[in-house]
């Protein structure tokens, strides 16, 4: 019997179940962190742990308007979906979610996370944006790493971050740096 096809799942759950990032990565982001938002970033998912490291190297790499990134840019990278661990949803609850919010719309989510169980689950993912705001400000970070975790899915308009900054992160955000 061929053993092909276990090598093959065991590829594709590594990348669905990624590990944690490197030490080495781990440490870089420590530099630009306070310890109470390093107690955040250690409580996230080593999926998330994994995607805001690489948001915050992109970022390091492609700099704002020529220069280095603020301490405050690289912060608001490394923690600005810091609120999807308050919900505590597995991968598969994400995509339920997300699912959910396509079909039920956004508004739905304030009823959602009044409810009990996985709708409640649900609820605070869609709502994580906000939650995440909330963590920050009570972890005393930047008023800017507190405004980005809660603008950062928003249309540039409703920023209130610098626009140079707040375009550099959500590009990285979506992999397009
Ligand atoms: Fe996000
Ligand atoms: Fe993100």
């Amino acid at each position: 019997m061929s053993i092909r096809p276990v090598h093959r799942a065991r590829r594709f759950l590594s990348s669905v179940v990624p590990g944690r990032p490197s030490d080495q990565d781990l440490a870089w982001a420590g530099t630009f962190l306070t310890e109470d938002e390093r107690r955040l970033f250690a409580r996230m998912p080593a999926t998330d742990q994994r995607h805001q490291v690489g948001v915050a190297r992109a970022v390091a790499r492609h700099g704002v308007e020529g220069a280095a990134p603020a301490p405050w840019v690289m912060a608001a990278a490394l923690l600005h979906d810091v609120g999807k661990t308050v919900a505590g949803l597995s991968p598969y609850g994400r995509v339920v979610a997300t699912l959910s919010e396509a079909v039920g719309g956004a508004s739905m989510a304030t009823a959602w996370s009044e409810g009990s169980g996985f709708t409640r689950k649900v609820g605070l993912y869609l709502q994580y944006p906000a939650l995440g705001a909330d963590l920050l400000r009570l972890a005393g970070s930047d008023e800017r790493v507190v405004a980005w975790a809660a603008e950062h899915h928003l249309p540039e308009d409703r920023w209130t971050v610098p626009r140079p900054e707040g375009r550099v992160l959500a590009l990285a955000d979506d992999g397009r740096l």
